[in-house]
């Protein structure tokens, strides 16, 4: 039987009703919105509107229209950040980033955009205290990813919002591993700017993604082009969202995202947390039993969230991996994740580890199955 733990790279099976809806989209609606004013595009003007509403609804905030379609995390951050930062800003951000954060930084610093990067706990946490105690009177933003897709950690964002929001800098979000996995409140937990993957956490298709903007953030658009507003004007409209949204939408991708959203809404964000918490705990239990196993990030189950990475001494984590894929049926992701200073934070550089993160289809079975044949290629 095939198992699949790497629902942190994209989330696998997909409910049914996502792959319908990807179908509907593409079988019966077949038109894209704003491109006309027939009945096919007026249906996928809809289809966009509701799932801009769904977004809205999952993460509390009141007005859809600032929660602008892209096609991944990685695109909504760039957006973030090339939207609003200018040179001689300054950025603050942490040791745990993936590169879709830590590159576009760092091409920012090289046009000259100053940046600091706080170390992280060896749990892959950061202390607030070290954040603030950068803060510069020319601090722009605090860029942070909520949960380490490494190692799983879940920051302290309201503690990090705050400190932006008295240094009159904006809280940039990587919600990348925990949208749809932690109960998220954009106004509750002051978040400027986020990022989120719609093929993850929200079950919705590869391609998929939404920045969120708080209605006091001033951003400057990445793409230019057909908006299907404001035709006669030579400039960029932006307004909010179609401003940001130049080109035709994924409409298949969009539609499977608003059916990936109703799913996580119906579910319940904290019964899927309490889902995934209850597997990872008994992974780590059964895992740090296993003679040679080490395990990384916090232990404490509060502290984190479904991204649960391990270390089997004198075997590389690469090995390792294709051995559960190959002997064990059992997908698990290697090496380092796109995150190199987060593995040096926690000690794992250059060899990785092995990351297993389970969804909410996973069962006790399954992780039942991955310790046998972790014990197994021991
Ligand atoms: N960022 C994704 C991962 O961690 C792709 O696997």
């Amino acid at each position: 039987m095939s198992i699949y733990l790497d629902n942190a790279a994209t989330s696998y099976p997909k409910p049914e009703e996502v792959y319908q809806a990807v179908m509907n989209a593409m079988r019966e609606v077949g038109a894209s919105p704003g491109r006309g004013g027939h009945r096919r595009s007026l249906e996928a003007g809809r289809i966009v509107f509701q799932a801009r509403e769904a977004a809205a609804a999952l993460f509390c905030a009141p007005d859809s229209s600032r929660f602008i379609f892209t096609h991944s995390a990685t695109e909504s951050l760039n957006m973030a950040l090339r939207g609003t930062l200018l040179p001689g800003d300054h950025v603050i951000t942490t040791s745990m980033e993936h590169n879709s954060l830590a590159r576009p930084l760092h091409l920012l610093q090289r046009q000259g955009v100053e940046l600091t990067v706080v170390q992280a706990g060896p749990d892959g946490r950061v202390d607030p205290v070290n954040i603030r105690r950068v803060l510069t009177p020319r601090t722009r933003m605090i860029a942070v990813g909520h949960v380490s897709n490494v190692s799983g950690t879940i920051q302290p964002i309201e503690a990090l919002s705050a400190i932006a929001r008295e240094a009159g800098a904006l809280f940039l979000l990587d919600a990348a591993q925990s949208a749809g996995c932690v109960p998220i409140d954009v106004i509750g937990s002051g978040i400027d700017l986020m990022a989120v993957p719609g093929h993850k956490g929200l079950y919705g298709p590869q391609g998929t993604g939404l920045l969120y903007v708080a209605p006091h953030v001033a951003l400057r658009p990445l793409l230019t082009g057909g908006t299907g507003t404001n035709s006669t004007s030579e400039e960029q409209p932006v307004t909010m969202p179609e401003g940001f949204e130049a080109g035709t939408h994924n409409l298949p991708g969009i539609a499977g995202l608003k059916a990936g959203i109703e799913f996580v809404m119906k579910q319940g964000v904290a019964a899927i947390a309490d889902h995934e918490r209850a597997l990872v705990c008994a992974a780590r239990e059964r895992l740090q039993a296993l003679a040679g196993v080490t395990l990384y990030g916090p232990s404490d189950p509060v502290l984190r969230a479904a991204v649960l990475s391990f270390t089997i001494a004198g075997k590389d984590s690469s090995w390792v991996a294709f051995e559960l894929d190959q002997r064990f049926d059992i997908a698990v992701r290697a090496g380092l994740h796109c995150a190199p200073r987060a593995h040096r934070t926690l000690g794992t550089f250059p060899g990785g580890t092995v990351r297993v993160s389970p969804g909410w289809f996973t069962s006790l079975e399954d992780i039942a199955m991955l310790v046998n044949a972790v014990e197994k290629c021991l």
